[in-house]
């Protein structure tokens, strides 16, 4: 039988920033929460209840007496929550929440949770460097209240500076963490290699082979392999996501530079984790000035290409005694049959199979995969690519 959901109660307070609230309940909804929405009064000036309901399919909660049926209702709300995630959270109710003042919904079921508390804030650069705000955040950090700090950027106000509510994605991060609690430091010691994101293979000074590629999942590894005490080479292919806290990221473009450097961090890696989306050929006589049209016509019509060395094939030959290597496979048809054979052409450990013949996982945040071993296969559910990344390292260090 699985596990009940966990709830997540999100508070949304009178700021801008609330529409963003929407695409928090979905990315929480997408990594397998429940969400319910409180709002304060001024919230609702910013996003209609009735959007959060459409999202979340729950009641919106707003007034103090709002149920006849349920007169104690911040008690439930802040019972059957497993984490409050105020976003945006203003300097007012900040202000309030130091005081312990409790004079709306929002605020009261604030004061009567024993859940653990996350704080958005979202606000003007000169409120948020205010003196007060500065130290009504302290006094909540003193108490145990977690905060995603605002960006630095433009603000609607008009003034540039901190003070823009966190990236979506970085407050569902943080609510995820600390909703599974600090993960285990069982990777502690180990040294774990992750290629990521697509090669890029030159045809002259402005064009290029390459692939859609997003990095997400090598990325989502490198993180995970970092939140479980290893030590991390991330090697990536260029992409657009900020490269974890903690890695050793070394940037490559081509095939041969990959190589190159996965192979150098392979020869004291424990694991390996390939799932870079190398090109397989790359133009045979690239060049370093810009091919014309006219003049260079026929060498553009009639690319030639050569194959690119196989990193993971590479990597798994000269693997020691203990090191474990893990690559990936996308299939349209007959996945595990194929992932099989690619584990034994290849000689990986580990080969996590796609099935993409319902369009591309490219870019997706979600994957359903297989795990092929040499004497097992394995069908995973649908989860996030951080879920998975998660599957792949317990399978690596348990091999
Ligand atoms: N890989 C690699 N070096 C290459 C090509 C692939 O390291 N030159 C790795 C990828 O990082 C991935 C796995 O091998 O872990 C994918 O193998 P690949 O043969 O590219 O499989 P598919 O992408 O599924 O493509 P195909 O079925 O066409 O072989």
């Amino acid at each position: 039988m699985s596990e009940p959901r966990k709830t997540v109660l999100l508070g949304v307070t009178g700021g801008v920033a609330a529409y963003k609230s929407c695409e928090i309940v979905r990315g929480l909804q997408k990594r397998g929460y429940r969400v319910k929405v409180v709002m304060t009064e001024n919230g609702t000036r910013f996003v209609d209840p009735v959007t959060f309901r459409a999202l979340t399919r729950e009641p919106v909660a707003t007034k103090l007496f709002d149920g006849p049926a349920d007169p104690i209702h911040h008690i439930s709300l802040a019972e059957e929550c497993a984490l409050f995630l105020i976003a945006p959270c203003t300097a007012n109710v900040m202000a309030k929440m130091a005081c312990g003042i409790a004079d709306d919904l929002l605020t009261t079921t604030a004061l009567a949770t024993t859940a653990p508390l996350l704080v958005a804030p979202a606000m003007n650069v000169h409120m948020y460097e205010a003196a007060a705000t500065q130290e009504n955040m302290a006094t909540l950090r003193r108490r145990g209240v977690g905060f995603v700090e605002p960006d630095e950027g433009y603000l609607a106000c008009g003034d540039t500076g901190r003070g823009r509510l966190a990236e979506v994605e970085a407050i569902v991060d943080a609510a995820c963490a600390m909703l599974e609690g600090t993960p285990p430091a069982d990777l502690a010691g180990r040294h774990v290699l992750v290629t990521a994101g697509p090669t890029v293979e030159p045809i002259d000074a402005v064009r290029f082979l390459s692939n859609r590629s997003s990095g997400k999942m090598g990325y989502a590894v490198a993180q995970a392999a970092l939140d479980r005490g290893a030590r991390v080479t991330l090697v990536s292919g260029p992409v657009a996501l900020m490269p974890p806290t903690g890695a050793t990221v070394v940037s490559v473009g081509t095939a041969r530079e990959m190589l190159e450097a996965a192979a150098a961090a392979f020869a004291d890696a424990d694991i390996a984790v390939l799932t870079a989306a190398v090109a397989d050929m790359r133009p045979l006589n690239a060049v370093d000035r810009k091919l014309k049209k006219g003049r260079d016509g026929e060498a553009l019509r009639s690319l030639e290409l050569v194959e690119n060395p196989d990193i993971l094939a590479t990597l798994a030959q000269a693997k020691r005694e203990g090191q474990v290597v893990v690559g990936f496979a996308a299939e349209t048809e007959d996945v595990l049959a194929n992932a099989r054979e690619k584990l034994v052409r290849k000689g990986a450990d580990l080969i996590v199979a796609n099935d993409v013949s319902c369009g591309a996982v490219f870019g997706a945040d979600d994957d359903e995969a297989w795990l092929v071993s040499a004497d097992d296969a394995v069908a995973w559910p649908k989860m996030s690519k951080r879920a998975l990344a998660e599957r792949i390292l317990d399978a690596a260090r348990d091999l």
